[in-house]
């Protein structure tokens, strides 16, 4: 594996550290790198109005985004997982506005890694040219 998605595998860990997850206990976090070598990352936050949760990924995503960058490379997640940890269908479809071709790379704390474009996740996902 490439090192700087090494790299961001561990931002995505440190990250996952800081979740605030009271209710459900699983802790997530995510790192994405941004096209000019930036990282962003995120953890999910929860809320005693459970509804109102936020994923880690959509947490990195929007930070970066109000941060001014807005070309993403890859977006790792990680969670204590049996497989790789997964993004859920929101932040896939939150993802997948920002490039067809963004690298999700999910792992978990054993170790384990897969890397598949955000397109294969979502496919035929709504998009803004939909909207014409
Ligand atoms: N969660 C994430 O942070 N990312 C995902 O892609 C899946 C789910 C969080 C939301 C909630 O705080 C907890 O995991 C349990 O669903």
């Amino acid at each position: 594996m490439k090192e700087e998605f090494e790299k961001l595998i561990k931002e995505a860990e440190k990250a996952r550290k800081r979740a605030y997850t009271p209710y459900s206990k699983f802790q997530v976090g995510a790192a994405v790198l941004s096209a000019d070598g930036k990282i962003f990352t995120g953890c999910n936050i929860e809320n005693a109005s459970f509804g109102l949760a936020i994923c880690a990924e959509r947490v990195a995503i929007f930070k970066a985004i109000s941060e001014g960058s807005i070309k993403f490379e890859a977006i790792a997640v990680i969670g204590d997982t049996d497989k790789p940890c997964s993004p859920c269908g929101a932040c896939r479809q939150v993802i997948s506005e920002f490039g067809e071709d963004i690298l999700l790379i999910m792992a978990n704390l054993k170790g384990d890694v897969k890397i598949k474009k955000i397109k294969e996740l979502i496919p035929e996902a709504f998009g803004k040219n939909d909207l014409l």
